[in-house]
């Protein structure tokens, strides 16, 4: 037990007789007492603002449309244009990592905040824009600009947060940022268009959901759905399989092809396979650019957690975020040097990618993507590692992999080594489609699974071929046997959840979920926490509410638990909102200012640990 917690559990008594007034404390406070958790869980709760468990503040840091370079303009968004917006926080927060300054110091009072931009709306952005409706080139240009990446310098004085305004580090990425190609795939003839004749220079990142961070200081951001940017009649050349399996051209919902060539695939048809990767930024070194890491293969990619290997080398998790996809590792060829950072840099780019078979016995296989082994030859369309990457679902297929409910982050528990999945929901599974680890049909709740590497916390072995896996919850209404949810049994009324989406750990190992769709079952989006281990396993206390509308996405704590940062992305996204009548103005409430997602940041009031 840490200082703090004996100190808990002192109150009130006197010193000699402190164990059992302990034991005897808990008893009297019943149930959630066998949680390590020490806030009073808030009840379900939907409404215009936030909420927060009582005891905590929280302050609004960062709002679409704060400047975020030094000479950016201040909001103005009944004249917004692309360049102002090019130099402000982008659209829809999601990923948000913490690094701290100085570079390589656990600093939890000064450091870089880096946050994606996913994706826009263009109803809720723009004044007189109907749902659906054709945009402006120049409103297009505008939507480019706010996706992406900010790095934002921010500071903790006096127990509050602050922007530094005029911080050498702070830098927008957006969807015409240059970015590089390395790894496998990179120059590859797939990858190859007319404005780019090498395949290693790329125009831009999008739809960049979640992420996260690696040992040697930069951060990992995930390209999740980017076919929708795409427009125009894919013709019936040897990409057909491939668009087809990555949902190309179906249904796009921009328009950004009308007037970019690049995303009209008659007109650029390799530009799409430059799109969902895993793009790497050096937050510390605002000059930089971005890396697309191709060796982690191509999907729409959740996340990306990397893990220093029990014998050092490195290995990313990550999840394909779509009904029946399925979960990924990379594991690097070289071991990770803290004295060498240039090295390090090219870790990602040589490994091996795997894909995740769960079996019924309670036992996962790793199965490597290796080009020219098993059925990845020619045979099936393979010429080489680089077509393997570009197609890894169909890879995958190949291999016999789990398709699983929705997998979003994929992240290793720090103190135990457990690697946890937010599977959020799937309706379309049917009855005939369950399975030992999605065994609900028409999974509309989503649940959490377990991968158990053998070892345990930093002597685990996540480069292990074999696994163990587990579902410890599955999220829906304990109360409805319908929903067939499991939980702590004694789960109080106000904690049950829905729809886990990202996931963070705090320094005891404790889990910290985000949700995205529990609205849909009449809860406001949010956070719970939970043990993993010992009595109050499962045991989830509700601790945040979004405002109407929206979902809390970037879970992110600082070193010293002190900080917890969370995305409010798509405030006020709900049926007859508008930019002019949204349901909800968070966080302004003003009525000149839409509703614009934020960046929220949550202390204790006497500036304690978090969850305490
Ligand atoms: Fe962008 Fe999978 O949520
Ligand atoms: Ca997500
Ligand atoms: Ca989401």
């Amino acid at each position: 037990m840490s200082r703090r917690r004996i100190l808990t559990g002192l109150a009130g008594t006197a010193a000699a007789g402190a164990l059992f007034q302990s034991i005897v404390s808990r008893r009297a406070r019943g149930a959630g007492s066998r949680s390590s958790l020490t806030f009073t869980e808030i009840p379900h709760i939907q409404d215009r603002t936030h909420h927060v468990a009582d005891g905590y503040t929280v302050n609004v840091l960062l709002r679409w449309g704060d400047p975020v370079t030094a000479d950016a303009p201040a909001f103005d968004p009944m004249n917004q244009s692309a360049e102002d917006q090019a130099q402000q926080f982008g659209y829809n927060s999601d990923y948000v990592g913490f690094q701290p300054l100085p570079a390589g110091s656990e600093n939890p009072n000064r450091g870089l905040l880096c946050v994606n931009h996913e994706y826009t709306i263009p109803h809720l952005m723009f004044p007189n824009v109907e749902p659906k409706q054709k945009l402006t080139k120049a409103q297009t240009e505008i939507e480019m600009a706010a996706h992406g990446h900010s790095v934002v310098e921010i500071v903790k004085q006096r127990g509050k947060w602050s922007v530094v305004q005029n911080s050498r580090y702070n830098r927008r990425i957006h969807a015409s940022t240059p970015i590089e190609m390395s790894g496998p795939a990179a120059g590859h003839e797939r990858l190859r268009t007319n404005a780019d004749p090498t395949g290693t220079d790329v125009l831009g990142t999008i739809n960049n959901c979640a992420g996260g961070l690696t040992p040697w200081g930069t951060i990992l951001i995930a390209e999740e759905n980017f076919n929708g940017y795409f427009g125009g009649k894919p013709a019936k050349t040897n990409e057909a399989r491939n668009f087809k399996r990555y949902g190309l051209a179906s249904k796009s919902h921009s328009n950004w092809a009308d007037y970019h060539n690049r995303f009209n695939v008659e007109k650029e048809p390799n530009e799409p396979n430059r799109f969902g990767w895993i793009v790497e930024i050096n937050p510390y070194d605002p000059t930089s650019t971005p890396i697309k890491r191709t060796a982690l293969g191509r999907f729409k990619h959740e996340g990306a957690n990397a893990v220093v290997n029990r014998d050092g080398r490195i290995v990313v998790y990550s999840g394909d975020d779509q009904h029946f996809e399925y979960i990924y590792k990379f594991v690097s060829n070289d071991r990770y040097d803290p004295s060498k950072p240039a090295k390090n840099a090219e870790l990602l780019d040589n490994g091996t990618l795997f894909v995740a078979k769960f079996n019924v016995d309670g036992t996962l296989h790793w199965q490597p993507l290796v080009w020219g082994t098993g059925p990845l030859t020619v045979a099936n369309g393979f010429h080489s590692q680089a077509d393997v990457l570009i197609e890894t679902r169909y890879a995958a297929d190949l291999l016999g992999a789990t398709p699983m409910d929705r997998p979003e982050d994929v992240e290793p528990n720090p103190v135990t080594g457990t690697v946890y999945v937010m599977l959020t929901n799937n309706t379309k599974r049917t009855a005939n489609r369950i399975d030992a680890v999605n065994p609900r049909a028409h999974n509309r709740h989503g649940h959490i699974v377990e991968m158990i590497p053998p070892g345990r916390g930093a002597g685990a072995d996540h480069a292990a071929l074999a696994f163990r896996w587990d579902i410890p919850l599955l999220a829906g209404d304990p109360g409805k046997p319908a929903d067939g949810a499991k939980y702590h049994p004694e789960v109080s009324r106000a904690s049950w959840l829905s729809t886990p989406d990202n996931c963070t750990f705090d320094s005891k190992g404790r889990l910290w979920i985000a949700t995205d769709g529990a609205s849909k079952s009449g809860l406001a989006d949010g956070v719970w926490a939970t043990d993993v281990e010992g009595g109050g396993r499962m045991l989830t206390k509700h601790f945040f509410a979004v405002p109407r509308g929206g979902e809390l996405c970037g879970p992110c704590f600082t070193p010293d638990d002190k900080t917890f940062f969370g995305a409010v992305q798509h405030p006020a996204d709900e049926k007859k909102s508008t930019f002019a009548n949204p349901s909800t103005r968070w966080p302004d409430f003003k009525n000149d200012l839409p509703a614009r997602p934020s960046v929220v940041v949550v202390n204790k009031n006497d500036d304690g640990l978090i969850g305490s």
